[in-house]
Formats: C-alpha cells, sequence, structure tokens
C-alpha cells in the first residue's frame, strides 16, 4: 500500500516534519546524540534539561524492569539529574551541532525562577526555537513560567509531573506559556538485585524514578485531563514504544509525542519505525492527516455500552480472548472455527476487547 497520511504537526508556531520528537534524557544528552536521533527518523528534537552547572548524577543511575532480552515493551528506574555538561558547552557547541540537522530544536532547563532567567536568553541565542521547562517535583510553576516569559521571545512549553494536579497546574499556567508536556517521570520506585539483595541503583536509599510503558496509563490520563481542562497544545510523553501509542495519545488530544525510555532500550532507529507505523495506521484506517484525530477520543470519554460483541470477519479465532476471559463466557467452536459470548455468563467486564489483536470484539 502506497503511504499517503500527512504527518506534518505544527505546535505553537513551530513546525515538525511529524509528531515523534526525542525527549530531555540520555537520548538527548549532547548535540551528536541528537543528529544520530534526526537520522533515525524523529520529527523534532527536544535537548536533555540544562542547570546553572553540570549535575554531579549517582552511579548507577539506570536500571531495566526485568531482566533477560532486552524489549522496548519494559521500563526503567532512572536517578539521572539534569545535563552533567555545562551550560556554555550547550550555547556554545551542543545547540549548533543539533540544529545542524535542520529540524527543530526545543531546549529544556531548570529549576528555579532565577537560574532559568538567567539561562535561558543564552539559550535564545544560540539559536533554539523553544524552551520547555521542567519542574520534577520542585513546584513554583507559575513563576517559573513569567520568569522565562520575561526573558525570552520564543515559546516555552511547562513540562508537567504526574504527581501534581495537572488539570489545575495546567490551568494556572495557561496565561503564561504557549504549550505543555506531559509527563515526567514517576516515584520514587525501587528495584533490588535478589542476586546481592542490593539496590540496582545508586543514590538515596537505591531509590529510583520509573519511565516506558508502564507510565503510559497515566501519561494518558494526564493529557486528557489538561486537553479538557485548557485551550493549549500538549506534547504527550511516557511508554511511547509504537505507532499505536502515538495514535492513542493523539487521539487523547496531543498534538505530538516525545520518546525517552524506548530509545535507550532500541536505539535511535526506533524513532523511524514508530513513525512508519503511526503512518499505516492512518493509512489503514482511512485518515489523510494525523490532525484528522486529534482529541477524537475526548468527546467519548463516557460511559461505554456493554456487553461486547464480535466482528466474526476479522476474527482468526486466535484463543486470546478464551484465555483471558475468567467468567469463561468465550468458546470456540471447533467445528466451524467460530467464537461465542455466552451472555448468561459474560460479566461484561471489557477484558476480551482489550486483549484482542485484531479488534474483532467491541462494543455496539
Ligand atoms: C534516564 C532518564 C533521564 C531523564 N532526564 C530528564 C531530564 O533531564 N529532564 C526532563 O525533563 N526529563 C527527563 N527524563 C524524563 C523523560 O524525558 C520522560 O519524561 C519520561 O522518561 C517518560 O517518557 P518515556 O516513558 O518515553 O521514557 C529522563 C528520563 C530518563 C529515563
Amino acid at each position: 500500500m502506497v503511504c499517503m497520511a500527512d504527518l506534518q504537526v505544527e505546535f505553537a508556531g513551530l513546525k515538525f516534519r511529524n509528531p515523534i520528537l526525542t525527549a530531555a534524557g540520555p537520548t538527548s544528552r549532547d548535540g551528536m546524540t541528537l543528529l544520530t536521533a534526526a537520522t533515525g527518523g524523529v520529527g523534532g528534537l527536544v535537548a536533555k534539561t540544562i542547570s546553572v552547572k553540570g549535575a554531579q548524577i549517582p552511579r548507577p543511575n539506570m536500571a531495566a524492569i526485568g531482566r533477560g532480552r532486552v524489549s522496548s515493551r519494559r521500563g526503567i528506574l532512572n536517578t539521572e539529574l539534569w545535563s552533567e555538561l555545562p551550560p556554555e558547552q550547550w550555547f556554545e557547541k551542543e545547540y549548533a551541532i543539533a540544529k545542524s540537522s535542520g529540524l527543530t530544536l526545543v531546549a529544556s532547563v531548570g529549576y528555579t525562577p532565577e537560574e532559568v532567567s538567567s539561562l535561558a536568553p543564552e539559550m535564545e541565542r544560540a539559536g533554539v526555537e523553544a524552551i520547555e521547562f521542567s519542574t520534577h517535583y520542585v513546584g513554583g510553576h507559575v513563576e517559573i513560567a513569567k520568569a522565562l516569559r520575561d526573558s525570552v521571545n520564543i515559546p516555552i512549553f511547562a513540562k508537567l509531573s504526574p504527581k501534581v494536579d495537572v488539570a489545575k497546574v495546567a490551568k494556572s499556567l495557561e496565561p503564561h506559556v504557549d504549550g505543555i508536556v506531559a509527563i515526567n517521570t514517576y516515584g520514587p520506585c525501587l528495584r533490588i538485585d535478589i542476586e546481592t539483595a542490593r539496590p540496582m541503583l545508586g543514590g538515596e536509599g537505591g531509590q529510583g524514578w520509573l519511565s516506558g510503558p508502564a507510565l503510559k496509563p497515566i501519561a494518558l490520563r494526564c493529557v486528557a485531563d489538561i486537553a479538557q481542562a485548557v485551550d493549549l497544545p500538549i506534547m504527550g510523553v511516557g511508554g511511547v514504544t509504537s505507532g499505536e501509542d502515538v495514535i492513542e495519545f493523539v487521539m487523547a488530544g496531543a498534538s505530538a509525542v516525545q520518546v525517552c525510555t524506548a530509545a535507550i532500550l532500541e536505539g535511535h532507529t526506533i524513532y523511524g519505525k514508530i513513525v512508519d507505523e503511526t503512518k499505516k495506521w492512518l493509512d489503514t484506517h482511512g485518515y489523510g492527516s494525523i490532525n484528522e484525530i486529534r482529541g477524537i477520543a475526548l468527546k467519548q470519554l463516557t460511559e461505554l455500552t456493554p456487553p461486547p460483541s464480535i466482528d466474526h470477519e476479522k476474527c482468526t479465532v486466535c484463543g486470546l480472548c478464551v484465555k483471558s476471559c475468567v467468567y469463561d463466557a468465550i468458546t470456540a467452536n471447533k467445528e466451524d472455527g467460530i467464537l461465542q459470548i455466552n451472555s448468561e455468563d459474560c460479566q461484561a467486564c471489557g477484558m476480551c476487547i482489550s486483549v484482542c489483536p485484531f479488534a474483532a470484539l467491541g462494543y455496539e
């Protein structure tokens, strides 16, 4: 099939060739890493957070959740802070290298109003097209936004943590920022190496912050809450590993997404894979542009009307729903290979719909 869907998006006046961006983290830690991401297919660049001096980070500072074959479907705990590089190195070298990709570059800054207003003018002079500020649980969102607004003329975005009331915070920020980024990591969390009974991470109490697929349902809920509270463009971030994840975030109201953990675990080619999957989904579902689906789930965040029904044309009788039906209400007729839901036993719990890989189960 010829891929036709248009993935270009505009965000607070910035243009991105597609809606999949890097996120602040080790996969955006310097100019060369951002250039590599550009070759992997990202639509725009978000750089690692900088502050007034380079961070001194605990070691070890990253641990995958679960051992064994690496898969982007797993999460990470981390104790990284902001960039270890001094801000001057970013102004003089790293932003310029990233900008040589030709992609729109968003810088990230933290943390106090004084710190951000001393750094932001230099960031603007270095040519970044927008600035995201990270509060990561330190609070003071409006004060930081105002300090940034007074320091630069480029768009500014607030990156929110999942532990705040995101709708309320977004509302308070609405007059002061040009966009919202949601969300940062969740925690603190812990992982123990059972071979040694020691934590997997260095730093205080071995504790770290959760990212990756486990974060996605929280991030999606935050994006939907923000989209219903304010009239600002939103970047969704948290657990994006596939094109279907992108579609879900955009349906919840995001205009673009950022990817961190999946790129740590799978490398920079994951971006292009996610882009291709997004395009393919739009093509096969008859959409001409990613913008057509933005927010379409929001008006449907109401009660559902069970019980489920089966689309026998789509059903392959793979048996996944039969296995996951704790009420034993689904049977696959061995003779004619047809799936049946016994309405007397079905408790309309909805699990079968969520596990079906072929979208063969749904509500009328
Ligand atoms: C190792 C690591 C370092 C991170 N550093 C930053 C940072 O410097 N600034 C920031 O705002 N977010 C930082 N984040 C958070 C990510 O940008 C992102 O919000 C979060 O990981 C959720 O996205 P993901 O599930 O795609 O990783 C970091 C995440 C990880 C895993």
